[in-house]
């Protein structure tokens, strides 16, 4: 009778449970758009992926910018910060850098990088030793990112302790203590700037303020001996320079398209508009590219059916040969493995905007001032959206799978003008990367592998690390 009675109790208890999770996921469902306040600033939080779209293109004007950020001088003129017509001006003249024509001219940059990447890994594969992926490839894309920028070798590969790569890896850890700072507690990043405390080095942001003005120096000297022109960033934004010289379409190969955008639209850079783009070229492109390409890869340690097929579309396209521009454009299979990888892991885990004025967004009205927050995390592991949403899963991404789905759902590079300038560069980096590795070796798990990984505070990056060995393939 006991017996009955206590299966009675656990029965309904078990029914009581269910009918809350019920309730409280269809109040979910409701909440895809609400308020919170972060501290003193009221927050709204869009879930919804047609008030996305609306806020990021169809009344993008009323949401051009980002929230305020306090950074010193020149970080201040840095594309994810300036705000407005500063912000349209400087955009359309850094937009030009990512063209199919100038990506063509900067892969041989990637290709050098992507050999020397192969043969590191060969090392360690030849001694058996395992590779903590995060820390690998940042060498990679840190040499990547100064030589597209800046035509300078700095082989992190080779040399971690380089001068650019410890100075770069303190102001990226050091940017992300000012973002924790300035989004748990804005009014306190203000002041300590204002006291010159903030949580960046003078020194650090001076070093790599005088390794742009240096670089300058020696391209317009370079100009004057008549050594020819460079291809890479630093080129493009110094010919929008108001002190520099004026821009050199005639000898410059551009597109007709390209050339008119720049020479109606464009007005020229002043000297600490071209640092802080400098700047955030190098940080943007360097963090995010790393994450992406080795969550990639340990993704594919975890998962060998689809490491097999991702060799298999590489060997039919590539064959024994090495990577080219034209080759990495047509590889489905890829897309899908590195769509899901960054639906899993995004190194953008929330976006934000800010509204300029009184918008109506579907039944809302959205206020002056208010801060939008977009949590591209959530979003990726909703499972309304994304059935067995932690499962890694490339076929989510087949032309027919996409084709049924709110194309708002997958927001890895953000959406409309302001989302990520540099997107195509990354892409072509990592498919660069992967191919030439998986050419030649095939990742598996190791002894120190943590699988699923851990995820560290507010970052996407994994507590202990993501350890994986290499073995060969034929
Ligand atoms: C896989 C690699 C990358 C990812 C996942 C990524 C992601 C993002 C995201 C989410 C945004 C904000 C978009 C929005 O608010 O709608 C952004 C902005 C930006 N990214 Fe990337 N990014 C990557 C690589 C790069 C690279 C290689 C560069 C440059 C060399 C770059 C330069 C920028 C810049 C300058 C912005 C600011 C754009 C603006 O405010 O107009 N990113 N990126």
């Amino acid at each position: 009778m006991m017996m009955m009675m206590m299966k009675k109790k656990k029965k309904k208890k078990k029914k009581k449970k269910k009918k809350k999770k019920k309730e409280e996921e269809e109040e979910n469902e409701e909440e895809n758009v609400y308020g919170v306040f972060d501290t003193k600033t009221p927050t709204l939080v869009v879930r919804d992926l047609d008030m996305i779209r609306d806020i990021c293109v169809k009344n993008f004007n009323s949401f051009v910018n980002h929230r305020p950020f306090e950074v010193p001088e020149p970080l201040d003129r840095m594309l994810t910060v300036i705000k407005d017509e500063q912000w349209k001006n400087v955009r359309t003249t850094v937009s030009p850098a990512f063209s199919t024509v100038k990506l063509r001219r900067l892969f041989q940059h990637i290709i050098h990088n992507a050999r020397s990447l192969v043969e590191n890994l060969r090392e360690k594969r030849e001694k058996g030793e395992p590779v903590e992926l995060k820390q690998l490839m940042s060498c990679f894309t840190m040499d990547v990112i100064a030589s597209t920028a800046f035509g300078t070798q700095t082989d992190s590969l080779k040399n971690e302790g380089n001068e650019f790569m410890v100075r770069a890896k303190r102001v990226m850890k050091s940017g992300l203590n000012m973002v924790l700072l300035g989004f748990f507690l804005p009014f306190l990043a203000k002041t300590l700037n204002r006291l010159g405390l903030g949580f960046l080095r003078k020194d650090d942001i001076e070093f790599f303020t005088s390794f742009v003005d240096e670089a300058m120096e020696r391209r317009k000297q370079e100009k004057a001996e008549g050594v020819t022109k460079r291809h890479d960033f630093l080129q493009l934004l110094m010919e929008a320079d108001a002190e520099g010289d004026n821009l050199d379409l005639a000898n410059d190969n551009m597109s007709q398209t390209e050339a008119l955008a720049l020479k109606t639209t464009r007005r020229p850079l002043v000297r600490q508009e071209i640092q802080g783009q400098a700047i955030i070229f190098l940080f943007a492109g360097y963090d995010t590219v790393s994450t992406v390409l080795s969550f990639t890869l340990f993704l594919l340690a975890q998962n060998p059916d689809c490491c097999t097929r991702l060799q298999q579309e590489i060997d039919d396209k590539l064959g024994n040969g090495q990577p080219t521009y034209t080759n990495m454009q047509d590889m489905p299979y890829i897309d899908q493995v590195l769509n899901e990888a960054m639906r899993l892991y995004p190194p953008g885990l929330v976006l934000d905007r800010i509204c300029s004025e009184d918008t109506q967004v579907g039944d809302t009205i959205i206020p002056k001032g208010m801060i939008i927050q977009f949590p591209c995390y959530a979003i990726h592991r909703d499972p309304n959206i994304w059935p067995d949403p932690d499962v890694f899963d490339p076929e989510r991404f087949t032309a027919e799978r996409k084709h049924g789905r709110h194309p708002y759902a997958h927001l890895p590079f953000g959406q409309g003008p302001r989302s990520c300038v540099g997107m195509r560069l990354a892409l072509l980096e990592i498919k660069v990367a992967l191919s030439a590795i998986l050419q030649d070796m095939t990742p598996v798990p190791c002894s120190k592998t943590v699988y699923p990984p851990r995820l560290k505070f507010f970052q996407m990056a994994a507590e202990d690390g993501l350890w994986v060995k290499f073995t060969p393939r034929k």
